[in-house]
């Protein structure tokens, strides 16, 4: 118990002067536990945040739009295994992992489960969300755990290069026929709230935010991060000449900073539950993916067993190719 004590005011002593925690650094379990349910939940959000864009790959309304589409939604797939392989290294097993996100036990974003109805959603996805993902993602450049923060300083930059692809797409609609202004009106409409809910929950009805802070998992709160978002998106909106769906929206010249109206905690809830517009659609897809991929999986490990098997042969005259 004295020694665990002691090992714990290393640990914290060691992050608060700003050190990384490397992957066979003693850990307290519960830093163990938060980081590899923070990685995997982020993990499960990029490969899942692949279907509601993949859904407008092939209705893309140009060859150009086809093509940054295409490479964002891959971009996404290849932060999800960034996040998997850093999550790996405090020893939980891909397989693990996916498999709780396979059978409904593992979270993610509760901003996958809403329908993407047409192309000026890829437009507010790209604006709001990949925004919303660069406030909280930045941040996690400077987490505590090293592996977690160097995978995201890639993401980051992918990251910013989806917000503007999809603040291209509004700025055209928004300057485009009324049909299309309207439509871009609309995808603000649906996806303002379910963006703003991405941070999580109110910093004061949030279990795990006190303590990230204190361990520098995560450099700001999830109510400091939101306040950010809507200071920084609501002159973007208005430059292209939409309006942000809140009649509470003011700018405040005591703090600095927007005032804006309640957020529907309890469609948060649901969601995050499993009750959202498509959560139970985007489970079976990915099952549906998984049973489809299971030949490459098999014939990846065969391969592997044969490299293996190769390697551990003797060296003989007659069997110079095992060397
Ligand atoms: N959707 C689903 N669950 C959420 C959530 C959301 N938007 N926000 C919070 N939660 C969950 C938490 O995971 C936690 O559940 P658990 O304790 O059972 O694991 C619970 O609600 C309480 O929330 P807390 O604020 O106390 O939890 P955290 O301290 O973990 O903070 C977080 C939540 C800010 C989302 C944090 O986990 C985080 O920064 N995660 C890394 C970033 C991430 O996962 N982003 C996903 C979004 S999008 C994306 O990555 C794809 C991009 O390409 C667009």
């Amino acid at each position: 118990m004295g020694e665990e004590f002691s090992l714990e005011h290393r640990f914290q002593a060691y992050i608060d002067a700003e050190n990384k925690i490397e992957p066979k650094d003693w850990m307290p379990e519960n830093y163990r536990k938060t980081i590899v349910r923070q990685m995997s939940q982020h993990a499960h959000s990029e490969v899942v945040g692949m279907l509601p864009e993949a859904n407008w790959i092939t209705r893309a309304p140009s060859l150009r739009s086809k093509l940054i589409l295409l490479a964002k939604v891959q971009d996404e797939g290849g932060h999800g295994l960034y996040l998997y392989s850093a999550a790996e290294t405090l020893g939980v097993s891909r397989e693990q992992m996916i498999d709780d996100l396979l059978q409904g036990k593992a979270k993610y974003s509760s901003i996958f489960n809403y329908p993407t109805l047409n192309w000026a959603d890829m437009g507010a996805i790209g604006w709001l969300v990949d925004g919303a993902a660069i406030a909280n993602q930045v941040m996690l450049c400077r987490t505590s755990y090293g592996p977690y923060a160097r995978a995201m300083v890639r993401i980051c930059k992918e990251e910013s290069f989806h917000q503007r692809q999809g603040y291209e797409i509004m700025m055209h609609m928004a300057a485009g026929t009324p049909e299309q202004k309207a439509m871009a009106q609309d995808a603000l409409n649906r996806w303002w709230w379910p963006a703003l809910m991405m941070f999580g929950p109110a910093d004061a009805a949030s279990p795990n935010t006190a303590q990230s802070m204190a361990w520098k998992i995560k450099r700001k709160t999830n109510d400091e991060l939101r306040q950010e978002f809507v200071d920084k998106t609501v002159p973007q909106a208005t430059f292209i000449g939409l309006t942000v769906p809140d009649s509470h929206l003011k700018w405040n010249e005591v703090t600095g900073h927007y005032d804006f109206g309640p957020i529907d905690w309890e469609e948060f809830t649901q969601v995050v539950k499993g009750n959202g517009p498509c959560n139970k659609e985007r489970l079976a897809a990915r099952n549906k993916a998984h049973q489809e991929g299971q030949w490459v999986r098999d014939a990846a490990t065969a391969f592997a067993k044969k490299q293996q098997a190769r390697a551990a042969a003797p060296v003989s005259a007659t069997n110079p190719s095992a060397a």
